[in-house]
């Protein structure tokens, strides 16, 4: 069963939101034009219930179907935010704001869970409820993290989530999804080292916090070499190295900020805590002060078995079963969506947006051809999770 003729109807007609959101991207939870824009649609399609100000700026809309006696509820989530990055692009759409795009497809992301949510009000061919769910945030901030910890998914009665997400470099009409961990979680670190500044011609009066910053770089790069079991992975990026301001002054400080990927709370803790030891001890034996801040942000994004199979099936009914990979390599990109799945069973999807520049790059747009393949995926989700007796 391919694309849903019905949605194929509404292709130009979200072509069009996707692209007003395009051109108006808006920052973490600061989505305020985006979240309005969305909150008036649902209200256009007549959802049962709309809220607002969830999770600070998310959106939510109920749906009942025909009969809700199943008593079942789906959750089905898009994410709204741009980034702070300036598009490159010759759209006729580009961003009308310096410095901010979508950059990562959220603009399509929210576009698509909008059609669905018309389809699902016009048709309401389900037993059962579905809530579809726009968050901000995404790029950092915990967007979804604040819905669920704001009472979403009790207050809505959520049972199940799922999440998608456009996959540049990927054909087409190919999903992709595996079940267990699918994205990292996501980490990040700072470290502060104390010297003692002074002439860079009298070394022996100081104490040069480059140095030591140097080897703990050096050090970290054993982690994942020496520490990890080579069969498991992990990420350890040293980002921003900053230290002095001219050439011939040793400096007083040196700054190391970077990210941690990990796809298992195992390997989380082992790196979390070699890097505490190498920061504290690499310092000491150097006779000088360091201090990491290492700030755990967004989970492993963790598929669950059982809804990962729903997911898979759902997407065979619409593009072929041999378009759908049931077992593609998780990848250290973060997730904010996990926070959702540590709340809820569910499963996010990953759905080719063929050979575009990649997320986060100043070139990259959505696809808007995948619109009514990511469109028809919700629908059938809903339809076939909660069939209409
Ligand atoms: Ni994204």
């Amino acid at each position: 069963m391919p694309v849903i003729n019905r949605i194929a109807e509404f292709h130009d007609e979200i072509t069009e939101w996707r692209r007003d959101i395009h051109a108006h991207p808006e920052l973490q939870f600061d989505v305020h034009r985006t979240a309005t824009l969305v909150a008036d649609k649902l209200k256009e399609f007549g959802v049962d219930e709309i809220a607002t100000g969830i999770g600070r700026t998310g959106v939510v809309g109920v749906i009942k179907g025909r009969q809700t006696g199943s008593g079942k509820v789906i959750g089905l989530r898009a994410d709204m935010d741009a980034l702070p990055i300036h598009e490159l692009t010759d759209r006729s759409y580009k961003s009308k704001t310096d410095g901010v795009m979508h950059a990562c497809g959220h603009d399509g992301h929210t576009a698509m869970l909008l059609g669905a949510a018309k389809y699902l009000t016009e048709t309401r061919n389900f037993d059962g409820t579905a809530v579809v769910i726009f968050q901000p945030a995404e790029e950092g901030g915990g967007g979804g993290r604040e819905m669920v910890n704001d009472g979403m998914m009790d207050r809505f009665d959520i049972q199940e989530v799922y999440g998608m997400h456009n996959w540049p470099g990927s054909p087409v009409g190919q999903f992709a999804i595996r079940p267990g961990p699918l994205m990292a979680a996501a980490d990040l670190f700072t470290i502060d080292i104390t010297g003692i500044g002074g002439h860079a011609a009298k070394p022996h009066l100081s104490n040069d916090p480059i140095i030591a910053a140097t080897h703990i770089v050096q050090s970290f790069q054993t982690v994942v070499s020496r520490n990890a079991d080579p069969l498991h992975s992990a990420v350890i990026s040293v980002c921003q190295f900053q230290a002095g301001d001219t050439f011939n002054v040793i400096p007083q400080n040196a700054h190391l900020c970077g990210t941690v990927r990990t796809l298992t709370k195992e390997m989380r803790d082992l790196v979390e805590g070699r890097m505490t030891e190498i920061v504290k001890h690499t310092a000491a034996a150097f006779g000088l002060e360091a201090n990491i801040d290492y700030q755990r942000n967004y989970p492993v994004t963790v598929n669950h078995e059982a809804q990962t199979e729903v997911a898979a099936s759902v997407a065979g009914q619409i593009v072929g079963e041999d378009k759908v990979d049931t077992n593609v390599l998780p990848v250290m990109g973060g997730e904010d969506f996990s926070f959702m799945l540590n709340a809820r069973p569910g499963a996010f999807i990953f759905l080719g947006q063929g050979d575009t520049a990649n997320v986060h790059h100043p070139m990259y747009d959505f696809n808007d051809e995948i619109i009514p393949v990511g469109c028809s995926y919700w629908v059938r989700l809903v339809e076939t999770a909660m069939p209409a007796q």
